[in-house]
């Protein structure tokens, strides 16, 4: 089994996320040089960048709002023009806010989710896709959610966006396999991390939600943000090469289609 990335450029987009910063140390653990944005946490995309230069890779950080397509176009040429090539695209972009019913989410706070969970990693797609159509290879992985398959409470606009991803990434595989680059989707079930510590400290209601998540799980437990990533490095190698229109959960059994 080849999982080794060696020579090979990532471009991932919410890199400095709780799941993003583990995808990008993965790939980057596995061979790749990276090329990694944040918008508020410039703290973890600079721990992301130390720890794999310290793996000898070459790394790239910025912030960039990659809601804004042209903003999001310039990242994506800056970073191939400087680390020479782009392979894969690992879209790790998600909303900022919590979960809230969808009765009580202010209309200016939709606009804001579906441009961070939709047109962010759309902008992202587009703006590869100029690079990987004329070398014709390229592997796209985007972050998606297990809730757009069944549903979730207080993350009803956010699963809608998730539910476009995966449309929008099953099309762009067809579109797309001719130039021998493939589209998929990681779905996320609940997973450690920053997302569900603050919804954990936000008070017994969110604690009781995670709780109550983790007892739809078949396996009974929390992912780990490591066990997406291992998803994301396996599409991204020479052994994922003929899987492309996938929506894979990784999230315990919550989802079984
Ligand atoms: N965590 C879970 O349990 C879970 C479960 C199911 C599905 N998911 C899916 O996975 C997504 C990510 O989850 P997470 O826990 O990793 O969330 P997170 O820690 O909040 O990560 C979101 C990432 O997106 C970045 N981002 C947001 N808007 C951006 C913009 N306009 N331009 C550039 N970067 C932007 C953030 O950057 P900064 O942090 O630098 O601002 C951060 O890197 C969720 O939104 C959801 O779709 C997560």
């Amino acid at each position: 089994m080849n999982l080794d990335l060696s020579g090979q450029v990532a471009l991932v987009p919410g890199g400095s996320g709780g799941i993003g910063s583990a995808v990008a140390s993965a790939l980057a653990e596995a061979g790749a040089d990276l090329a990694i944005t944040y918008r508020r946490n410039r703290t973890r995309a600079e721990a992301v960048a130390e720890r794999a230069r310290a793996w000898g890779r070459r790394v790239r950080v910025s912030e960039v709002d990659m809601a804004d397509r042209l903003a999001a176009a310039q990242w994506v040429d800056e970073s191939v023009a400087e680390l020479g090539r782009v392979d894969m695209l690992a879209s790790c972009l998600g909303y900022d806010g919590t979960f809230r019913l969808f009765a009580e989410l202010p209309p200016e706070e939709w606009q804001h989710m579906m441009a961070q969970q939709f047109w962010a990693p759309v902008n992202a797609c587009h703006a590869v896709i100029r690079h990987m159509v004329p070398q014709k290879s390229g592997r796209i992985i985007a972050l998606g959610s297990d809730g757009a398959k069944v549903g979730q409470s207080g993350m009803a606009l956010g699963n809608a966006a998730n539910a476009g991803i995966m449309g929008f990434a099953k099309s762009l595989a067809r579109e797309l396999a001719r130039h021998a680059i493939t589209v998929n989707v990681v779905c996320a079930g609940p997973t450690e991390g920053p997302t569900l510590d603050a919804l954990r400290s936000s008070g017994d209601t969110g604690a009781k939600l995670v709780d109550a998540a983790i007892r739809t799980i078949p396996m009974k437990r929390l992912g780990a943000a490591e066990e997406l990533a291992a998803a994301f490095v396996f599409l991204a190698s020479t052994q994922g090469g003929y899987i492309t229109g996938q929506a894979i959960s990784v999230s315990g059994g919550l989802t079984m289609s």
